[in-house]
């Protein structure tokens, strides 16, 4: 049981986080990535690890360094090696957070040599990844499921479809309605929607202090 009253409030909680893109191999030296930075994933992970859990950190593709021993960072680079890294470590956390920028698509067949430039025109089949998340909501025993949700239309509606679909117990909307919020930048602007479709819109702040509004979820989850 983790110890509220202290100053390490998640201290004996495991803490399964992803963060960052994957990349996607379409030949040897080329891929189908994203934008994302990672840095909202290593912000809950420090925070996390700063409140006292055990974290286990797996991230695509990002420049960030972990400092904080409490963390295990393990590095992945494709959607289908972050699944397999998650699964291996999911039954036995208390609290999981899907923050990666999973890659949706893959190509179908990735080629063995570079591809050369012979064609005027190319294309490339895709096949959908698997869906991280869905997957650790679809086994959950008594996990506490977080899920991000990307909209750039109706809003919340569509992350409460996510909810539902991929039975999460919370979910964080990132609005790009705001100039100043989402990819590669250092703030957010989010909203938290529970699994009983209660909504609590939060104002721009930075990535750090999202972070702690997350974790604070968490700890009050543990607290009712
Ligand atoms: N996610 C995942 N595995 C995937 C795709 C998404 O784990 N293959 C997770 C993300 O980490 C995020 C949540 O699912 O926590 C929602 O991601 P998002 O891209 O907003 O939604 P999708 O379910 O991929 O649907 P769409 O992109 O069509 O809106
Ligand atoms: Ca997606």
């Amino acid at each position: 049981e983790a110890d509220l009253s202290s100053k390490l409030p998640l201290k004996g909680k495991k803490i399964l986080i992803t963060a960052g893109p994957t990349y996607e191999a379409i030949d040897p030296v080329r891929f189908i990535g994203n934008h994302s930075s990672g840095k909202m994933g290593f912000d809950i992970a420090n925070e996390a690890a700063n409140l006292g859990a055990e974290v286990i950190l797996i991230s695509g593709p990002t420049h960030f360094k972990v400092k904080n021993s409490q963390i295990n960072l393990i590095r992945v680079v494709s959607a289908q090696q972050m699944y397999e890294a998650c699964h291996e470590f999911y039954n036995d956390v208390d609290v999981a957070i899907a923050a990666a920028a999973v890659a949706d698509y893959r190509p179908k067949k990735v080629a063995e040599q570079k591809i050369k430039k012979s064609e005027a025109s190319f294309t490339i089949e895709l096949e959908k990844t698997k869906d991280i998340l869905a997957s650790l909501g679809e086994i959950k025993k008594n996990q506490f499921l977080i899920g991000f949700a990307l909209e750039t239309e109706n809003e919340i509606e569509n992350a409460k479809l996510k909810i539902q679909k991929k039975n999460l117990d919370l979910i964080v909307l990132n609005s790009l309605q705001d100039e100043g919020a989402g990819f590669g930048k250092p703030t957010n602007k989010v909203t938290f929607i529970d699994k009983d479709f209660s909504i609590e819109p939060m104002e721009l702040k930075s990535k750090e202090d999202v972070a702690v509004d997350i974790i604070n979820k968490i700890i009050n989850h543990y607290h009712a």
